[in-house]
């Protein structure tokens, strides 16, 4: 039950802190027009962060980016560790992905978000330092149900029965990689489908655990950050989550060993990678999706859409904004 008390304590990530966090995928978003469909995947890239982080510095809180572009030397703002935010309001652990679909935005295709992740200070899985991350995402028919350690055409068989509808209407998300040639040739087996993503497995991920969604399942291995990123949403969504780090080589697993993660095959539960249920998620469309619209730009108007997830009371909320375009471009 959502306690009507749990948001007055201004030591926690509360609902007006998620609403404020829209402003900066806004943001981001709409700086990111001008790129949609441009070739330049860093300039689109460039110009989100920017704006993202101009935006941070409104915002009243003391967060500490545990994900964010990379390691300070490599990535001059938005970097591992830098706080942002006021410094005054609640402390936080933050996740940004001031765009998921770099290449998407860059080749104007569907699915590119621009995303932050908070969550209470000190619960944010740090898993930067291995670069991906097998993934398995359900919605909640498959909590206590599916499992990352079996193979895929059982936890297809088991979330069909969950979810009582035959296998082959089951549809499962994969990034279209040739290191999933084998796991697209197993789900086709069990007989089920599949979506292949060009990118962007975080919006994959959250339409598999939404209700009445065309997608069942997301699976495969994709971004660490993406995986916690994705952690974030799925707490609000009352879904399933569960990661393994695929480090590359050996230099990357001992990375990751010095680094304090578990890179040997071990499974990291939804709880493993973001501790407690006080997450907040907001993302804004850059480019179409089945999630939310990607932003538009219309004459005087541009027109943003944006989700707000928040784990403490389990809601989705749809912000749409009309921004005055001589504000922006
Ligand atoms: P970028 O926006 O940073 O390019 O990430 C896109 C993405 O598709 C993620 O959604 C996904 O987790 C990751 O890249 C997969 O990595 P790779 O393209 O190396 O397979």
């Amino acid at each position: 039950m959502v306690s009507l008390t749990s948001d007055m304590s201004p030591l926690h990530p509360d609902r007006n802190l998620a609403l404020e966090l829209v402003r900066a995928t806004e943001a981001a978003s709409i700086r990111a027009v001008p790129f949609i469909g441009r070739g330049d995947k860093e300039a689109a890239d460039g110009a989100a962060v920017d704006a993202m982080r101009a935006f941070f510095s409104t915002v009243n809180f003391d967060g500490t980016i545990v994900i964010g572009e990379g390691e300070k030397d490599n990535a001059p703002m938005l970097f591992n560790g830098e706080r942002v935010g006021s410094g005054r309001g609640p402390r936080c652990d933050v996740a940004v992905d001031p765009i998921d679909g770099t290449s998407l935005t860059a080749a104007g295709r569907q699915n590119a978000l621009s995303v932050i992740a908070v969550s209470d200070h000190g619960t944010m899985l740090d898993a930067s330092s291995v670069f991906y991350m097998d993934k398995l995402v359900t919605g909640p028919a498959g909590v206590g149900v599916v499992d990352i350690r079996l193979p895929i055409g059982e936890n297809i068989r088991l979330l069909a029965k969950s979810l009582g509808k035959p296998v082959d209407e089951i549809v499962v998300s994969v990034l279209n990689r040739p290191r999933h040639e084998k796991l697209i040739a197993e789900i086709r087996e069990a007989g089920a489908g599949t979506r292949l993503m060009s990118d962007g497995d975080v919006a994959g991920g959250i339409n598999a655990a939404r209700h009445n969604a065309r997608t069942d399942m997301c699976v495969g291995i994709g971004g660490s950050p993406e995986g916690i990123v994705t952690a974030c949403a799925i707490k609000a969504l009352g879904g399933h989550i569960q990661g393994v780090l695929a480090p590359r080589d050996d230099e990357e697993k001992q990375k990751g060993i010095d680094a304090g993660l578990k890179v040997g095959g071990e499974v990291y539960e939804a709880d493993d990678l973001v501790r407690g249920k006080n997450t907040i998620f907001v993302a804004t469309g850059v480019t179409d999706g089945q999630l939310v619209q990607g932003v538009r730009r219309e004459g005087d108007f541009v027109y943003t859409e944006s989700v707000v997830l928040r784990g403490a009371s389990g809601t989705l909320r749809r912000i749409s904004s009309e921004h005055l375009t001589s504000k922006w471009l």
